[in-house]
């Protein structure tokens, strides 16, 4: 069987794939691959492995945080991307599973249009890192590595 306790599930939502070009101003440079590459070399230094996925389609991250949990990773970093501040049912999923969940978002929402202040996401997550760019990706892992969620 695999051993599967250091494995990092990294799901992210829609429009997420368009990173490095989509408002380049608010959510960096850095393409989704570019941050693939981060985790990916941050991950063998903590000796944790990622799994990294995006999709447009909210059921398709239920399902993914299902999976999270019947594969037994570690944890899940997810940028729900707008389903962030729409989805009920990635609360409910995030709430159904053990698995630790954090939030994650390159920008800072609560700082942005009021539509974005409420997060179902963080009303289940364990932690959420927000509005350090590519970078809170990275906080995320750490946050894994060292236990604290
Ligand atoms: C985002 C913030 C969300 O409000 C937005 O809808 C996104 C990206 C972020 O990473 O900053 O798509 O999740």
């Amino acid at each position: 069987m695999t051993d599967t306790s250091n494995l990092v599930y990294v799901l992210n939502g829609p429009n997420l794939n368009l990173l490095g070009l989509r408002e380049p101003e608010i959510y960096g440079s850095d393409t989704l691959d570019d941050i693939a590459g981060m985790l990916e070399d941050r991950a063998r230094e903590l000796g944790l492995a990622i799994d990294m996925r995006q999709t447009n389609h909210e059921g398709m991250l239920v399902d993914w945080l299902h999976e999270a949990q019947a594969e037994g990773a570690r944890a899940v970093l997810l940028n729900a991307g707008a389903y962030t501040h729409t989805s009920i049912a990635l609360l409910d999923a995030i709430r159904a599973i053990r698995t630790p969940v954090i939030e994650v978002h390159l920008s800072d929402p609560t700082t942005r249009e009021p539509f974005r202040h409420l997060s179902y996401v963080g009303m289940a997550a364990a932690m959420t890192v927000q509005g350090h760019g590519a970078k809170s990706y990275l906080i995320a892992l750490d946050a894994v590595a060292e236990g604290r969620i």
